[in-house]
């Protein structure tokens, strides 16, 4: 659109540094605490180890995603199309405030967890994947990023919505979660319900789920040998699930 002055300007074109076009386009990061990384041993005795992904891993995480968009069971698919956006969103400064974590079992990828925080108050829990099925890694992968919102960036709520069935079937009804009035209130996952965890709910009741499904709770004293193995992130070859 294009105006007439209404003042003589003695510059009429002005030149804009696009360094500070980026600076409105992205809002000023929150301060979030750093997640130190935890382990957990699963069912079968694998370890678990949790940690947050470094973002020069984005090309290659995003490169084993968009294989995941071809898998047409279970929503892989629309899951792992949205997460490919998410994963480039966090790439790209595109996205305000989120974390991404990483899942791996002796620096295999096996899990993914993300969410973004929406204000002080509220996270949004984007996407859960496991990308080996059976040892419920995706269980243990959301209870983990729940656990860096309540516990650590001291949100009040969780808002989670479910795609696929066994995500609603592991936390929608396996964590009793609760829904807000819809259409009232909409996700922003495609405008679906929003099933939400208060820090009171959490306290009450979720801090217990983690060792319900695995057997064992979130353990923050990983040893050297842990971190180191698991230093690299290993994509998998084949597609698992
Ligand atoms: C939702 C999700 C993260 C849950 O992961 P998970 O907790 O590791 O659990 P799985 O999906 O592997 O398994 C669910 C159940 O089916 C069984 N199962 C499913 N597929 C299996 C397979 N290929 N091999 C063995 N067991 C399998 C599991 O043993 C498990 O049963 P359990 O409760 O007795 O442990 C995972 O199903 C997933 O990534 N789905 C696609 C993406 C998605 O839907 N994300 C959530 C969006 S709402």
């Amino acid at each position: 659109m294009k105006f007439d002055l209404p003042e003589k300007a003695t510059e009429p074109i002005l030149q804009i540094d696009a360094r500070e076009v980026e600076a409105l386009l992205q809002g000023p990061a929150m301060q979030l605490p750093k997640w130190p990384g935890a382990q957990v041993k699963l069912k079968d005795g694998r370890l678990l180890y949790i940690r947050e992904a470094k973002i020069e891993e984005a090309p290659k995480m995003m490169e084993y995603v968009k294989r995941l968009m071809d898998v047409d069971h279970d929503f892989y698919d629309i899951v792992g199309a949205r997460v490919y956006s998410e994963i480039l969103g966090w790439y790209r400064h595109r996205l305000k405030d989120p974390y991404t974590f990483v899942g791996l079992i002796d620096g295999q990828w096996v899990g993914f967890a993300n969410g973004r925080v929406m204000s002080e108050d509220i996270n949004i829990s984007l996407h859960t994947m496991a990308l080996a099925r059976g040892g419920r890694i995706g269980a243990v992968m959301y209870y983990a990023k729940a656990y860096y919102a309540f516990e650590m960036i001291k949100n009040t709520e969780w808002w989670a919505t479910y795609e696929s069935y066994n995500g609603w079937m592991r936390w929608g009804l396996g964590m009793a979660q609760p829904s807000y009035p819809w259409p009232d209130v909409q996700h922003e996952l495609g405008g679906a319900r929003v099933y939400y965890v208060t820090k009171k709910y959490w306290d009450q009741l979720i801090k217990n789920y983690v060792r319900e499904m695995a057997g064992a709770d979130l353990d923050f004293n990983v040893s050297d040998s842990v971190r180191k193995a698991n230093e690299e992130l290993i994509v998998p070859e084949e597609i698992l699930v």
